[in-house]
């Protein structure tokens, strides 16, 4: 099914991102865009990834869902974050959410995701769907990252490697299985299984909104797939953010 896909596979590339972006206009929808190796990949809130060797995973994803935006396109982070977990699950190990999409092992940072919506003036022309996953890593390369603690599967696997062909395949065919589903229900498709993996509901959180910082319990993650914070007897809802 890989070898079928709308695949587009580079050696170098400065961010699978940007080229996703660059080259919009001329790749169809479900294109998936693979690099073996990533010398400028970006992060959320314009932070670096960092590229840690090319048995790891740097690969966007284009989408072209409709000709107009849909709110529920902004649940696309949230979606990929629990078809991740599965993913990871189906090796023997759990994974959990950080708000909105991290994707966490045993409380470190094995994926991050990264959406960008692409409009020209006031036209949608789609979203690219950037992911970096952490699969086969050094110990001593995961300890140059400084503003996070940081893990991969072989370190949990506590295994030289995991097949990265076998990975990607497992991931774009979980992705693709309910995603005309999810383009129909939105975040309420995946709303228990998001939850059963979040690991901060009910507990105190700080979260970054740009230079803004919002504390209080994690209440819930509501039907929009919003944070709901509460903080004095008073509820408020978040739509972005970093949990500290
Ligand atoms: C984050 O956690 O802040 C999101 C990181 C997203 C990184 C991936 S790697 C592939 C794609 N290309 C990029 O430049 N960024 C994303």
């Amino acid at each position: 099914m890989w070898e079928s896909m709308n695949i587009v596979r580079l050696d170098v590339v400065d961010s699978t991102n940007l080229y996703a972006k660059e080259n919009l206009q001329t790749l169809p929808d479900r294109t998936v865009i693979s690099a073996e190796r990533q010398t400028s990949g970006r992060g959320r809130f314009d932070r670096t990834w960092v590229d840690l060797g090319d048995s790891n995973i740097f690969m966007s994803i284009v989408l072209k869902p409709s000709q107009n935006f849909d709110c529920i396109y902004t649940n696309i982070t949230q979606y990929l974050s629990v078809v991740l977990c599965n993913v990871i699950e189906q090796y023997g190990i759990t994974a959990e959410i950080k708000w909105p999409n991290d994707v966490l092992v045993g409380g470190k940072k094995i994926a991050g995701i990264l959406s960008e919506t692409v409009m020209q003036g006031s036209n949608f022309k789609g979203l690219v769907l950037g992911i970096g996953i952490n699969l086969n890593s050094k110990i001593s390369d995961l300890k140059t990252i400084k503003d996070k603690d940081a893990t991969s599967l072989n370190i949990e696997l506590s295994i030289e490697s995991v097949n990265k062909e076998k990975f990607l395949n497992k991931l774009l065919e979980e992705f693709f299985k309910n995603y005309d589903e999810f383009l129909k229900k939105g975040f309420t498709l995946i709303r228990n299984e998001y939850l059963s993996r979040a690991c901060f509901l009910n507990k105190e959180v700080s979260v970054m909104v740009f230079n803004n910082r919002k504390s209080g319990i994690a209440k819930d993650i509501n039907a929009s797939g919003e944070l709901v914070l509460e903080n004095d007897k008073k509820e408020f809802v978040l739509t972005m953010g970093d949990i500290l």
